[in-house]
């Protein structure tokens, strides 16, 4: 069987299992049928990456840009770089005021839409128009924390999480400001094992924009075993009474810094919420990296995001961007 003839096959069957964040299965168990699947189609990709990751990742980094300074290594799950310094970040932040300029307070979605409260306002239109974004995200000093991490060469997400993501989180758009709901609750994503984030604070951000807030990694494994957590019995979102049942609140820590702050996480690792109650409005970039076999069924039955990419463009840049290259 083909890969074309496995999609069809598979598509009803994967949206089915997917829905309701997994419910029918069970997360866990649904997370492993996902990547048995997922390893029948990019198993290749998957092993070509992770021996290019072990013989040439210096290379590749050399090719794509020398590496400007000491690389950032994300421990227990995450990494924060209040450096201001990373390459291509002066110029997506001179980019996001624009689109903020352009876009922000204004609720794009229909009233009782999901996630009301926060909305994506990059467009396809974007990756063209401000490089700055793509130039970034695939910055020899970026790849090199999440490749790293992952121990090969990462994909940019898709389709869930989107790549790239330009949220604003405001609470004047919220159904329900006093009643934290879907992401505002406590989760670990089921994307892709490990899933990284890397998260850029496009305005100074404090308690009154609903901070990303997270758990370091050793923590949420704690709490995650504690509640069996991705089991059949428990749902993909938690309240803070349970979570905080089994670890002390004092281990939250609040995304809260000035504009231009860098987050690193794996959001596959750490429990973590955001937007919760944005009384003043959140800007954040959110962008996202997976393995080549991911654990869920997203790429089935979801359109693929496509990344522009020219000839001239790194190896390491086009491996990035293009999921189905194979050397
Ligand atoms: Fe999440």
């Amino acid at each position: 069987m083909n890969n074309s003839k496995l999609d069809v096959f598979i598509r009803p069957i994967a949206a089915r299992l997917q829905a309701n964040h997994m419910s029918r299965l069970g997360i866990a168990n649904t997370m492993r049928l996902a990547y048995f699947y997922n390893r029948l189609k990019f198993g290749r990709q998957n092993r070509w990456r992770g021996a290019l990751y072990q013989r040439q990742l210096a290379t590749l980094l050399e090719e794509n840009g020398r590496l400007s300074r000491p690389p950032i290594e994300m421990k227990d799950g995450w990494a924060l770089d209040t450096s201001m310094s990373l390459p291509y970040l002066d110029r997506v932040l001179e980019d996001s005021d624009k689109i903020i300029a352009e876009r922000s307070g204004e609720r794009r979605s229909s009233k009782g839409a999901y996630r009301s409260y926060f909305q994506d306002v990059w467009t396809p239109e974007d990756l063209e128009r401000y490089p700055s974004f793509l130039d970034f995200a695939t910055s020899s000093e970026v790849l090199s924390v999440v490749s790293y991490y992952l121990q090969s060469i990462p994909v940019l997400s898709t389709a869930l999480p989107a790549g790239i993501r330009f949220v604003e989180s405001n609470a004047a758009f919220d159904d329900q400001p006093d009643k934290p709901h879907d992401s505002q609750l406590y989760h670990i994503d089921y994307y892709s094992l490990p899933n990284v984030y890397i998260l850029v604070l496009l305005r100074d951000t404090t308690p009154q924009h609903g901070p990303w807030t997270f758990l370091p990694r050793s923590v949420s494994q704690k709490a995650r075993r504690a509640l069996n957590y991705w089991s059949r019995q428990r749902g993909y979102r938690v309240s803070d009474e349970d979570v905080y049942s089994v670890v002390d609140r004092k281990e939250a820590i609040e995304f809260c810094y000035p504009r231009g702050t860098v987050l690193f996480i794996e959001s596959s690792g750490c429990f973590h919420y955001g937007s919760r109650n944005s009384i003043k409005p959140r800007f954040q970039l959110m962008l996202g990296y997976t393995g080549a076999c991911r654990t869920d069924f997203s790429e089935a039955i979801m359109p693929h995001q496509v990344y522009p990419l020219c000839d001239s463009d790194s190896r390491l840049r086009k491996i990035v961007l293009n999921k189905n290259m194979l050397g």
